[in-house]
């Protein structure tokens, strides 16, 4: 028996990275779960071979509302129902420059469709899509919603325009979704790393030279279980940080512990 026996998950950005391993330890403790990544991404089919029958690969990129409600209706037809969303699609600052952090790019050089892409597959994609789960979630009066954004000093760092913004307005959306869903059974929480974490979003090898000291994506596995299941209900408009988790402390200490709200509060 697992904690998440019979929940279906959808996670976004779940061919590598942060969502891989976020699938692989909600598998491992009974959940199937609804593996989305961009319509080219071989990585997801290898992702799926790995992860076996419990993992459910399904192409949509989630910046645009039509494939949003394709991975709902899979969700429900080929997994037969939906309980936990979780928003970890998302791209990085990598995409406009390798060392962002030891050479940062100023605003006025970026060109307004990298800011516009970032904010789409940041901000607006974890919208989108919450909105398409949310109908069914309040239906069924139970269901989670759990965001990945960033840590708050990466928000504001020098240099990380449009990552920092996108991922600031996707932490200000989860507060007010929380609210929204006051009542409903449907919880909203953010989990963040806590820090860089050892995947390919962090290119900067003279700012982190050693990936060891990375925070590894496993560490996002025990918060994400928890909030997933039935031990949470209850517990919304909050935000873990995945390093400061204590698994030596039963979850629901270790929920504490890693946790505080949402927001700048
Ligand atoms: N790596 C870090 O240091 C770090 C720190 C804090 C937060 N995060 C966040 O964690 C999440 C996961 O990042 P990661 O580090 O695993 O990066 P990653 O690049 O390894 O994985 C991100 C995945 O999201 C997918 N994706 C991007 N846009 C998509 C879209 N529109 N539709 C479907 N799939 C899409 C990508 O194809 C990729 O497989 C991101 O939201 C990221 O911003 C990462």
């Amino acid at each position: 028996m697992g904690v998440l026996d019979s929940k279906i998950i959808v996670v976004t950005g779940a061919a590598r990275g942060l969502g891989k391993a976020m699938s692989e330890g909600l598998i491992a403790a009974g959940a199937t779960v609804v593996g989305v990544d961009l319509p080219d991404e071989a990585e997801l089919d290898r992702a799926a071979e790995a992860l076996g029958r419990n993992f459910l690969p399904f192409h949509a990129d989630v910046s645009g509302e039509a494939a949003c409600a394709r991975v709902v209706a899979h969700a429900l037809e080929a997994a037969g129902g939906l309980h936990v969303l979780i928003n970890n699609a998302g791209v990085g600052m990598q995409e406009i420059n390798t060392f962002n952090s030891s050479d940062p790019t100023p605003f006025w050089k970026l060109e307004p469709h990298q800011w516009r892409r970032m904010f789409d597959n940041n901000t607006t994609s974890q919208y989108l899509m919450a909105r398409a789960c949310a109908p069914h979630l309040i239906a069924q009066g139970w269901g989670r919603i759990i965001n990945v954004t960033t840590s708050y000093v990466t928000m504001i760092l020098r240099g990380f325009t449009p990552y920092g913004p996108s991922k600031a307005a996707a932490e200000a959306h989860s507060v007010i979704m929380a609210s929204d869903l006051e009542g409903t059974g449907v919880t909203v929480n953010i989990l963040v790393p806590g820090g860089a974490a050892n995947t390919r979003m962090i290119t900067d090898s003279k700012r982190y030279p050693d990936r060891a000291a990375l925070v590894q994506p496993p560490k996002m596995v025990a918060p994400a279980v928890w909030i997933a299941s039935n031990q949470s209900d209850g517990v919304t408009g909050r935000r873990f940080i995945s390093k400061n988790w204590d698994e030596s402390l039963p979850p629901a200490a270790a929920a504490i512990a890693a946790s505080a709200p949402a927001g700048w509060r």
